[in-house]
């Protein structure tokens, strides 16, 4: 079977009713990143940060997973599909889809503060302070903050060396070093771009863009795929 490899972000899970980032209306026109979103956020005020992702936690808890979501699921059974997610929701594996690694932390999991190795699933709890572990040091939401470490960003790489098709659906790619899977994609492999809104210029060369929601998108993409004969060859 053929390996798809797929890049999401927020926008893959908009119309589950969760927020994106840098749309309009997007978390960081309510929030300012530098005061939930650092590890220097978490040393100033530690409520603050957990009451933040306390919320998006009970917000990704109650929605469902959409059409993009399902879909994605559904292709295993037509490929092999990696799904690397810059999501911290989980609404990729309550879809089904059994092959998911997370780029930027989990919602449904907490750490210690101190000592990486002691992470647990919390699943829709809150976390406050106080909430300790056996170290005694804090737990914090299980989220790589920006100017961390992406522990997860080799494996992504090595998927993405594999993959027999590229598919980036929902994100803007401003993130770093998330955007820069693009230039492991082997050459010659296509890349499809899923995304109601251009997306940056600099890879309009290299990929056929799918101007849709998430959902329109993939099922768009799919249908193509299945016209080219692309699952029918090995
Ligand atoms: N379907 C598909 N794409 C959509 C939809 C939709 N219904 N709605 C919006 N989009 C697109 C937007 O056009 C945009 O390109 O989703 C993208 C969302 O971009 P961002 O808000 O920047 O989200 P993302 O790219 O996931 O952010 C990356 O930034 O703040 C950090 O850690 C956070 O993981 C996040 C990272």
């Amino acid at each position: 079977m053929k390996h798809i490899v797929v890049l999401t972000g927020a926008g893959i899970s908009a119309e589950s009713g969760l927020s994106t980032f840098r749309d309009k209306g997007g978390l960081w026109d309510d929030y300012a990143i530098e005061e939930v979103a650092l590890i220097h956020a978490w040393t100033a005020d530690k409520e603050k940060v957990l009451n933040f992702y306390n919320i998006r936690r009970k917000e990704a808890f109650n929605a469902e997973p959409n059409g993009a979501h399902v879909a994605l699921a559904s292709l295993e059974m037509k490929a092999n599909v990696s799904i690397i997610t810059q999501n911290v929701d989980s609404l990729h594996e309550r879809a089904g889809s059994s092959n998911v690694l997370h780029l930027h932390g989990r919602l449904d999991r907490a750490k210690s503060e101190f000592n990486e190795r002691y992470n647990i699933d919390i699943g829709s709890d809150d976390i406050r302070i106080g909430d300790l572990c056996p170290d005694g040091h804090q737990l914090r939401p299980d989220i790589v903050w920006f100017g961390e470490e992406v522990p997860n960003m080799l494996p992504a790489i090595n998927l993405v060396k594999s993959a027999d098709l590229f598919i980036v659906i929902g994100t803007s790619l401003t993130v770093y070093p998330a955007a820069s899977l693009l230039d492991y994609v082997r050459k010659n492999v296509a890349i499809y771009v899923i995304d109601p809104s251009d997306v940056h210029p600099m890879y309009a060369a290299h990929y056929k863009q799918f101007k849709q929601k998430a959902s329109a998108g993939i099922d768009m993409a799919i249908k193509e795929l299945e016209n080219s004969g692309f699952f029918s060859t090995i």
